[in-house]
């Protein structure tokens, strides 16, 4: 079991095909990602489809995760927090997905950089930045944390949603690790994760097959994270928190720091 609790740190041996491929693991799963609220979209499949059919799905789904009671308790709320504190910065979206996220703050005026480990979801993504005539936004593909040190160092937020979660701690460390040198001092680090509390009221099942409860048929492994395992992670940098709680009836945790060191 690779569980751990505050007491039992997380292991830091990676195993098997995670010690020897973890991205081609990952890549396996993660061309399909969140939709509208409850759904998961292909992008592969995605791009198929045309110019106004492709940006008709694309609002849609937005609207879904971000709209009515359910939409703004998820998404909403922090598209609204966070629109204006973004605003001409310069932002990495490490897993951006659709880009729900990215592409609200680039349309507020940040400076997006949209990274993904599955070339699928960066080409639709340029696709749909081209589509709304959004051009403050580049495009990073991370075959493995190698692809990291290309990136610019001077990033004001590291934001990342559900993406840092889906494989075991050490991995997520060392890419952590990569990441944290392209983030300034009195940078932020803003996380969407999955809380402990979630992980026990579903069964407390061993990493490995929690992520088919949280993301679906595929997902190879899901984690749940707290504070002291986000900092863990983060070590030795050191973070004062702005923003840390659980929210959807603790589906989801929220991390809001801020770089000390
Ligand atoms: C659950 S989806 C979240 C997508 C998006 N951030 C959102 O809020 O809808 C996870 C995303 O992270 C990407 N991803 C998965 N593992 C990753 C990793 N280790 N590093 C960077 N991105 C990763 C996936 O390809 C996918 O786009």
């Amino acid at each position: 079991m690779t569980q751990s609790t505050a007491s039992n740190p997380p292991p830091t041996k990676l195993n098997g095909d995670w010690k020897t491929q973890p991205f081609e693991i990952l890549r396996k799963k993660w061309g399909e990602v969140p939709g509208g609220l409850l759904t998961r979209r292909k992008t592969s499949e995605l791009l198929h489809l045309t110019d106004s059919e492709l940006l008709q799905t694309w609002r849609r789904s937005l609207d879904e995760t971000r709209q009515g009671p359910d939409g703004f308790a998820t998404r909403g709320w922090y598209h609204a927090l966070y629109k204006d504190v973004l605003r001409g910065k310069k932002v990495v979206d490490v897993g951006s997905g659709l880009g729900f996220d990215g592409i609200t703050f680039a349309q507020a005026g940040a400076q997006m950089t949209f990274v993904d480990i599955v070339e699928s979801n960066l080409e639709l993504l340029q696709r749909l930045c081209k589509l709304m005539g959004v051009t403050n936004a580049r495009f990073h593909y991370m075959q493995d944390t190698a692809s990291l040190p290309a990136l610019p160092d001077d990033y004001d937020v590291i934001w990342c949603q559900g993406s840092l979660i889906n494989a075991p701690f050490e991995l997520v460390r060392q890419e952590i690790q990569e990441l944290l040198k392209h983030l300034k001092i009195g940078g932020r680090w803003i996380e969407l994760a999955y809380p402990k509390e979630r992980w026990e009221r579903e069964g407390s099942l061993p990493f490995e097959k929690w992520g088919e409860k949280t993301d679906g048929p595929g997902t190879p492994y899901m984690e749940w994270y707290d504070l002291e395992k986000l900092q863990a992670a983060l070590a030795p940098a050191e973070f004062e928190v702005v923003l840390y709680f659980n929210f959807f009836n603790n589906d989801f945790n929220w991390f809001d720091l801020i770089r000390r060191s």
